[in-house]
């Protein structure tokens, strides 16, 4: 297996490599839950490297690699747990068309049928509200101008939601594989009316690591929020237990395990990310000790 660079610390790893090659010779049923923002197809290229999920030419291009991951993936899980991802649909243009036409490509649906084929269960969907204003001020998108609402709204769509899907792995040996347990003085049973809600409105796409990002430091072209992955990782797993982001990018879902106590495995295959990931895991674990002396709740 070809790692280009590597990086640990007090309760994390961090691996500079392609996933796909590195997930196929981790150990079966090590890891207690996987959260990640996919590549979304080919909506962003990281990097000119081959490997790089986003540098493809078509979704069914994406789709060969991202199963042989979904298929690790759930070798890699213990039984009974769980992997969550976070994703959205894609809008294209006539001139990507053969037909000519503009409309959506559900990635989400292509993503829920690799993982069921590959022997995940569908376990839930949550809808991430975002706001159409901010969406049309962002990306200036034709379905979502006023001015074409009113002259043939017929042309009009509406904002796009992001989602989490969550798989299982239902198998064999699940009885066997410890409960996740939330004490009810931590998670009252508020936060839970909250956290199942079917869509999540309060949360903020502004959360994300970038936000603090200095002078010409790399911004990542789509962090995942840091509020949806906090979360998960507090809903599906037990404090100590070990979190895996097989699309590391910056660190997110490395920041919050760490943050949360949890054991943390990644891997990104762009140097300059994996290098941000690696300072941010390093202020997350640094952070989290100062909070431990302190007392402070992580
Ligand atoms: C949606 S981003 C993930 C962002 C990350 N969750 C964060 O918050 O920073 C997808 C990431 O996958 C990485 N990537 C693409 N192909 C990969 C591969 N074959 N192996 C490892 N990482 C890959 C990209 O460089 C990019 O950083």
């Amino acid at each position: 297996m070809n790692v280009l660079d590597q990086a640990s610390g007090d309760g994390w790893a961090a691996f500079n490599c392609d996933t796909v090659e590195f997930t196929a010779e981790m150990p079966e049923s090590s890891i207690d839950l996987s959260v990640f923002s996919p590549p979304f197809s080919s909506l962003y290229i990281y990097s000119d490297s081959e490997r790089d999920m986003g540098n493809v030419s078509s979704h069914d291009e994406f789709f060969v690699a991202y199963r042989h991951l979904a298929r690790d993936l759930f070798r890699v899980t213990r039984p009974g747990r769980l992997c969550a991802i976070h994703v959205k649909d894609l809008v294209y243009y006539s001139n990507s068309s053969a037909k000519g036409d503009r409309g959506l490509y559900s990635f989400t649906s292509d993503c829920i049928r690799a993982h069921v084929e590959e022997g995940w269960t569908f376990h839930r969907q949550v809808t991430v509200w975002r706001c159409p204003v901010k969406e049309m001020q962002k990306t200036k998108a034709d379905r979502l101008l006023y001015k074409h609402f009113r002259e043939d709204a017929a042309r009009t769509g509406g904002g796009m939601p992001e989602y989490i899907l969550v798989f299982r792995k239902w198998s064999e040996g699940m009885e066997g594989v410890a409960p996740v347990l939330h004490p009810p003085a931590d998670f009252p049973l508020d936060v839970w009316q909250e956290w199942a809600s079917p869509v999540w409105m309060d949360t903020r796409e502004t959360d994300v690591l970038n936000v603090g990002a200095k002078g010409d430091e790399e911004r990542h072209l789509c962090p995942m929020p840091l509020d949806l992955t906090r979360r998960l990782v507090l809903q599906y797993t037990n404090a100590g237990e070990t979190v895996y982001s097989p699309f590391l990018g910056i660190g997110s879902e490395g920041v919050v395990s760490v943050r949360n106590g949890r054991k943390f495995l990644g891997t990104e295959l762009k140097p300059e990310y994996w290098q941000l990931a690696c300072r941010h895991l390093r202020e997350a674990e640094r952070n989290r000790v100062a909070g431990d002396l302190f007392g402070a709740a992580a």
